[in-house]
């Protein structure tokens, strides 16, 4: 079965793929190997604005070259080569462009933590961590090195276009692509994504941020109805994409599957003209998810201006409802404008499409450093780690395939590993749907790399006694859990899931918990993409989470094992104590009519839309911890914790309003090693807001020597400290007394003072 056909989500409905043969194309000859042409024509005036150009080749195209801009022509990975996909990087999606025009196609690659499907191509992609633990760095400089990576990876292979940028919320932590997010919150998550997309639109590549709006859960996602207040929506999911877009400046913005109070995302007049285009006055173009778009006027109508990944609604329907006069030429242009500006605007034109050879070693480099600013370090009592190469004996490492590799995150973000699938499946090479995929990055040999005078001994950790024995036998036992996520799935629960080894049902929990016993020097790794539950969790010394670890996650790790690295990150997502503390104690799953696992839809079903299930977010702005607070509900670890290797001192808070907020303070570094901390500075709204109790208004990562203090100076975003005023369609800042809190975790917060604001 077909790739596409198999990727439950996609599932491109078959009519979509026969119907892409369907439009003609003018002069189809573009490049297939080398270089592209360098395009010609009075638009190459690159004196004018993106705005002009884009006119001046609007006014030479024909109806079909406009039409044929307004969608793709299906998924070259998976497809046969054709005359429309002939000139493509074979990626999931390509626009064919104007090619009598010197106008380039749109030649799009997933890119969510590295370049997908390099192995169908026999080309080389690195992975980085997952997004997540690029959140976890709450780094801006490591967002943007990122999105950079991505951008020349994706030009180096012949791609212009980059999918990547998620930005939905964890608002459900059991979504099966947390690990593709940047968190819960939505200043910190907007803005990091738009350092990302700054980072790879610094390629000449387009970059696009998704999914807008509100695919918050995977389950059900092609036909859940979400509900929400408007209020709410602006100040938690949609400013996250406020941010995102006004400061990351994407090219493109891709419009989810599911509906949001009613209509489809990818026909939904409120989010895509009225926010996104009017108010955040986006003058980019809109492209559907996968399989997203169901129907031709409306959508049109609505703001979307490119159907991806066919054209069964944006191709000869589009241009019927042209002639017919139920689309009039101005909304045409408009979309056509849209697209063309982007391209001159992201430097798709003027710096052609480029394949070169990707620096492997540079950037590995590079994802080994973000992973090592996001891991984050939950628990060190006793001083167990750093681990000391000289005095260490005998090191046990146990449990989940450490010896060979650890886990990435699956879906259409899953990057093919170099150097092959370190589990399954076998013989490496290109990836298949919802495998799970280990990269070969050992952790076993970055431990044994580390400490030469240490026996390391491998348990596989799949019987919780002879775990334990392993453990008991060594100076240090480290212990290795996973927990797999995937797009097209929600997790069906933060437990750490049981695992099958040699024909075996591992427990992970139960093998924790054992070599906790065991060993009183016992550290638990955990590569996760959401939080987890952990009922043992008094009983190891230290707990190190290290999310998806990326092409060089073993060496991160050994180095902040061994003290060569101290770690900084701190937790995007709040972990809770357990799945009944959430806003949704179950994910809602759809009814059998609603579901696209069962296959039961005609292929005319699903363009129009499978039928709408309800989940209410009744829990509205109060998502992760703002949600906690509310409700004084106690948590496993808090959003924005993580400890150092040394300690840090908070003093002298001062908060000063000249036309913007300063919230000023001294830090320092208390300890005996060098460390960043992250900052983070929140603010109460005066109670006449009824807002939650606190929220993130900035933060800063300063990196300190031992005895070191620095001054921080954070001016605040007055929007951060706003409401959004539905009546005024706006925000608007409520007068009355502000307290700003200052410190290292969102519960652990030693400065604060208030000011009145007017
Ligand atoms: C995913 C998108 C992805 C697209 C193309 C969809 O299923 O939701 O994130 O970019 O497929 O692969």
């Amino acid at each position: 079965m077909k790739h596409s056909q198999r990727r439950a989500g996609v599932l491109v409905p078959a009519l979509a793929i026969t119907c892409l043969l369907s439009m003609p194309l003018a002069g189809l000859a573009q490049h297939h190997h080398g270089q592209p042409p360098k395009p010609t024509g009075p638009w190459m005036n690159t004196s004018l604005s993106a705005d002009q150009r884009a006119d001046l080749v609007m006014q030479q195209m024909t109806l079909d070259e406009k039409i044929a801009l307004l969608h793709g022509v299906g998924m070259p990975t998976d497809e046969p080569v054709t005359p429309e996909n002939a000139a493509s990087n074979r990626g999931v999606g390509y626009v064919v462009g104007v090619p009598r025009l010197g106008i380039p196609g749109i030649d799009m690659s997933d890119a969510a933590y590295g370049v997908r499907s390099s192995g169908v191509n026999g080309r080389y992609s690195t992975a980085l961590p997952a997004n997540v633990a690029a959140a976890a760095s709450w780094d801006i400089k490591a967002a943007y090195d990122y999105g950079a990576l991505i951008g020349h990876e994706l030009r180096a292979q012949g791609y212009n276009m980059s999918l990547g940028g998620g930005v939905d919320i964890t608002r459900e932590p059991r979504n099966g692509r947390t690990f593709e997010y940047l968190g819960e919150d939505p200043v910190l998550a907007g803005t990091m994504v738009a350092q990302l997309i700054q980072g790879t639109q610094s390629a000449h590549v387009i970059g696009d941020i998704k999914h807008y709006a509100f695919n918050d859960q995977e389950s059900g996602r092609n036909s859940v109805n979400i509900s929400i207040g408007e209020r709410a929506a602006r100040e938690s999911d949609l400013l996250a994409f406020e941010i995102g877009v006004t400061e990351g400046h994407p090219a493109a913005v891709m419009c989810s599957y599911n509906r949001v109070n009613g209509d489809f995302s990818c026909e939904n007049d409120y989010l895509l003209n009225q926010v996104l285009k009017k108010d955040w006055k986006f003058p980019g173009f809109v492209l559907s998810d996968w399989g997203g778009t169901h129907s031709t006027e409306k959508a049109s109508a609505a703001g979307l201006d490119n159907e991806e990944p066919g054209h069964f609604w944006y191709g000869d329907k589009y241009k019927a409802a042209v002639q017919a006069g139920n689309i009039s030429e101005a909304e045409l242009n408009d979309h056509v404008h849209r697209i063309l500006r982007s391209m001159f605007a992201a430097g798709v034109i003027d710096h052609p499409r480029q394949r070169s050879v990707i620096d492997p070693f540079k950037d590995l480099v590079v994802a080994r450093k973000i992973e090592e600013e996001g891991i984050v370090l939950l628990k060190n009592e006793r001083g167990a780690l750093p681990l000391d190469a000289a005095q260490l004996r005998s090191i046990a490492v146990i449990g989940a395939h450490s010896d060979v590799g650890m886990i990435s995150g699956g879906g259409s973000a899953q990057v093919d590993p170099p150097g092959g699938n370190a589990i399954m499946p076998p013989g490496g090479g290109a990836t298949h749907w919802q495998e799970q995929i280990w990269f070969p990055t050992s952790p076993l040999k970055a431990i044994e790399a580390r400490a030469p005078n240490a026996t390391v001994k491998y348990d596989p950790g799949a019987d919780p006694a002879a775990a334990a024995e392993a453990a008991k036998a060594a100076d240090v036992a480290i212990v290795f859990a996973y927990q797999w996520e995937s797009e097209g799935m929600d997790l069906p629960s933060l437990s750490l899931p049981n695992y099958k080894f040699e024909g075996r049902e591992v427990d992970q929990n139960a093998v924790i918990a054992a070599v906790a016993s065991a060993n009183p020097h016992t550290i638990v790794v955990l590569e996760t993409g959401s939080p987890v539950t952990m009922p043992w969790v008094k009983a190891p010394a230290a707990i190190v989470e290290a999310w998806y670890g990326g092409s060089d996650g073993a060496n991160a790790l050994g180095n902040v094992f061994f003290g060569t690295v101290n770690p900084s990150g701190k937790l995007p997502n709040t972990f809770p104590l357990s799945e009944a503390d959430l806003p949704h104690p179950t994910v809602t799953q759809p009814p059998p009519a609603s579901r696209h696992f069962d296959g039961a839809a005609t292929p005319e079903q699903w363009a129009k839309g499978l039928p709408p299930f309800p989940v209410a977010y009744d829990e509205g702005v109060k998502v992760g911890y703002k949600w906690y607070d509310a409700e004084k509900k106690p948590v496993l670890f808090p959003f924005g914790f993580g400890l150092s290797y040394t300690t840090f001192g908070y003093s002298d808070l001062k908060v000063a309003n000249e036309g913007k907020v300063t919230v000023s303070f001294t830090l320092a570094n208390t300890g005996a090693r060098a460390g960043a901390e992250v900052a983070e500075i929140y603010a109460a709204l005066p109670a006449s807001a009824q807002e939650p109790p606190k929220r993130l208004v900035g933060w800063s990562r300063v990196m300190l020597q031992p005895g070191e203090k620095k001054d921080v100076s954070v001016q605040i975003n007055p929007k951060y400290l706003s409401i959004f005023d539905v009546q005024k369609n706006g925000w608007t800042l409520v007068p009355g007394q502000y307290t700003f809190m200052v410190g290292g975790s969102s519960q652990d917060l030693p400065l604060k003072e208030s000011i009145t604001l007017p």
